[in-house]
């Protein structure tokens, strides 16, 4: 198996302390014996969830619509012509309009099917039984999977008590780690980290290390451009910007996502060549990227959706986690845990996220839907609260 992995990588594995038993998992991880780990945790937990048709799905981060009417029909035309293998350069017009759009050059951009394969292929790259990860907790456990898969060690560390990553104390929680992991805004709390301690993880990270930076919501956030960190990939520096188009642009089963950083960053984590989107993906989320009076109509219906649920949790005298800046709210329940709610909502017919953050066990995640979603949400809440 460990042929599927190029001479050059395999080098680099070995040099970072892989044994060869190490390398066959790698190998194996993305060649499909453990394809699994290269799915994203929500897509995991949807696949469970077949059961789900017909109730209120506010637990996967979905947005409540799909992809937008511009980005259909360039979709459906490159279909059409799916006969050859690339008939218009779909990924390229994709790569070139993100490249326009994010001021990032072309050879600093890489196209993959969805974002969540991306971060467990990072972790290859950048992590080994003696170069660890560190994130935030709570924070997006996806790139845990692929951490434990290959042995690096995991370090967890709180949000501050204003819910911002604690950068001072991740760098401390491992100063000699492989990859530091920040999700701006971050999946479960929506909260944000400002940028200057992002800056200042990534100006005293050790060498060698890479800072990732998720920014699979930042579409929603009303200060996007301006609070990206693309201007560090500008500027040269040892970072991954991960974006995705499972969030505003409503195609999460579609399956497209993109990285910016250095192009020899990107070229060692493509591990392996031929993971792109398909034509039909990227031809819908290139014309998607530029709906600029969608977006922003999609941006301003989620903050008035997600106004009105929190103002409802907070008038029932529940604590609310925020501000949230994304598609999605934390309430503490306190009088029962994220597992137990989970299960009343569901008999409710109403679907709320799993539990997945241990550090938070009292403490549940509602995915901002439609205004009648959040509506039976908030209906369903004052029944289950009486
Ligand atoms: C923070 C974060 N990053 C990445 C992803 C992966 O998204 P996808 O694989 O659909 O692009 C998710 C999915 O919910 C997420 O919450």
């Amino acid at each position: 198996m460990t042929h599927l992995i190029r001479e050059d990588i395999k080098d680099d594995l070995l040099s970072r302390g892989y044994s060869r038993r190490q390398m066959f998992r790698t190998a194996m991880m993305f060649a499909g014996g453990a394809a699994a780990l290269s799915v994203n945790t929500e897509m995991a937990f949807a696949a469970d969830d077949d059961a789900a048709t017909g109730i209120v799905r506010v637990g996967l981060n979905e947005c409540w619509a799909g992809p937008m009417a511009p980005g259909l029909a360039a979709g459906t035309a490159a279909l059409a012509n799916a006969n050859r293998y690339s008939p218009n350069g779909e990924v390229e017009k994709l790569t070139k309009t993100i490249s326009t759009l994010e001021n990032v050059p072309v050879d600093h951009i890489a196209t993959y099917p969805g974002s969540g394969g991306i971060l467990s292929r990072t972790i290859v790259a950048y992590c080994s039984p003696t170069k660890g990860m560190v994130m935030a907790d709570p924070s997006y456990d996806n790139p845990t999977r692929a951490a434990k898969f290959i042995n690096a060690p995991v370090a967890m560390v709180p949000l501050t008590s204003d819910y911002r990553h604690d950068v001072k104390a991740m760098l401390a929680a491992n100063p000699n780690a492989g990859m530091y992991y920040v999700v701006n805004p971050n999946n479960p709390t929506g909260t944000m980290t400002p940028m200057a301690e992002i800056e200042w993880l990534v100006d005293n990270k050790p060498a060698g290390a890479v800072v990732l930076i998720d920014e699979a919501y930042i579409h929603w956030t009303t200060e996007f451009p301006n609070n990206t960190a693309t201007h560090l990939v500008r500027a040269g520096k040892e970072v991954i910007i991960a974006r995705t188009f499972s969030k505003i642009f409503g195609m999460a089963g579609a399956r497209v996502g993109y990285l910016m950083a250095q192009p020899d960053v990107l070229k060692r984590v493509a591990l392996f060549e031929g993971d792109r989107p398909t034509i039909p993906t990227a031809a819908c989320a290139n014309a998607s990227l530029t709906a600029t009076a969608l977006i922003d109509a999609r941006r301003k219906e989620l903050i008035e959706n997600r106004a009105m649920t929190v103002d409802y949790l907070t008038k029932r005298g529940l604590k609310v986690i925020g501000p949230s800046h994304g598609n999605m709210v934390m309430v503490d329940w306190k009088i029962k845990t994220a597992k137990e709610m989970g299960e009343i909502y569901k008999a409710r017919g109403v679907q709320i996220a799993s539990p997945r953050w241990p550090s938070w066990p009292t403490v549940g995640r509602i995915s901002i839907g439609s205004k009648a979603e959040m509506e039976a949400f908030c209906s369903a809440t004052g029944k289950i609260l009486t």
